[in-house]
């Protein structure tokens, strides 16, 4: 049984067993920020602020283990909707998020890129974001995806929107419309579909998060834990249950 080393080298009771099938990409709705601070008493920002945290160490982790591809769903197509307050909360962190990532992570391997409808954020959040891709263009280690504006329906219309005017413009024919095609026209073009789909904070639903890519996603769902408190051990628990589950693809 191998054991993996948290950053600092400490050895952590982190135990993922030989013989596990790791995913080769992860999808994680990031969710229960609101619901942790609530329990504390805490306003609903600070469980942002440390869900911030939560990922930073969780998307580490899972390059770390040799994950490939890391999805998170940071802010969808529907958040828009909450009070003001939090919108400009959700906003200053993903700033800071960023001048972190373009300012210190430069030893990373991790290569950032955003997905979703970044034009409807801040000139000031696109160059940012901008930045962040370009920064680790050349990195060759695990690819994250941050889902940002991000809806897996607004994400169809987009791709559908652009074959009718690739069609228009002749670069495309009708008759080279199939799967691939339409996947290669979504944001997670060239990568493969999430084997494993994470939900702490215990709700059932997809909540519009790669609606395409997931027809045969494994999802876990944890109703023990709220995205705050995810810990390394979560995804372990995650990963050796997706591990046990007969994927069969509508096959026997
Ligand atoms: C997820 O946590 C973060 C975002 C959607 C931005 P929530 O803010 O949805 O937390 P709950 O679900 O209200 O607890
Ligand atoms: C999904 O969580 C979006 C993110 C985690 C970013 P929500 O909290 O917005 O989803 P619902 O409202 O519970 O479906
Ligand atoms: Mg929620």
């Amino acid at each position: 049984m191998p054991i993996f080393n948290n950053k600092k080298g400490k050895s952590e009771n982190l135990t993922l067993p030989s013989d596990i099938i790791l995913p080769k990409h992860i999808g994680i709705i990031m969710d229960g920020n609101g619901r942790w601070a609530k329990k504390r008493g805490l306003p609903r920002t600070a469980g942002h602020s440390v869900g911030s945290n939560t990922f930073k160490t969780i998307a580490r982790y899972c390059s770390e283990i040799g994950i490939k591809y890391l999805t998170v769903y940071a802010f969808s197509t529907e958040n828009w909707k909450r009070p003001q307050e939090e919108v400009i909360s959700l906003m200053k962190i993903f700033k800071s998020y960023m001048l972190e990532a373009i300012n210190e992570f430069k030893d990373e391997t991790i290569k950032i890129r955003f997905i979703g409808d970044t034009s409807k954020f801040s000139p000031e959040l696109q160059d940012l974001m901008k930045q962040t891709e370009e920064g680790g263009a050349d990195r060759d280690g695990m690819v994250l995806n941050i889902a940002v504006n991000y809806g897996g329906r607004a994400e169809i219309v987009t791709a559908v929107k652009q074959i009718c005017s690739d069609i228009e413009s002749g670069k495309l024919d009708k008759s080279s419309i199939d799967e691939k095609l339409i996947s290669d026209y979504l944001y997670t073009a060239d990568q493969p579909d999430p084997d494993l789909i994470i939900r702490p904070s215990g709700e059932y639903r997809t909540s519009n998060f790669l609606l395409w890519q997931s027809a045969y996603s494994e999802y876990v769902i944890m109703d023990n834990v709220l995205w705050p408190d995810f810990s390394k051990e979560n995804l372990n628990e995650a990963i050796i249950e997706y591990s046990k589950r007969n994927r069969r693809y509508g096959g026997i």
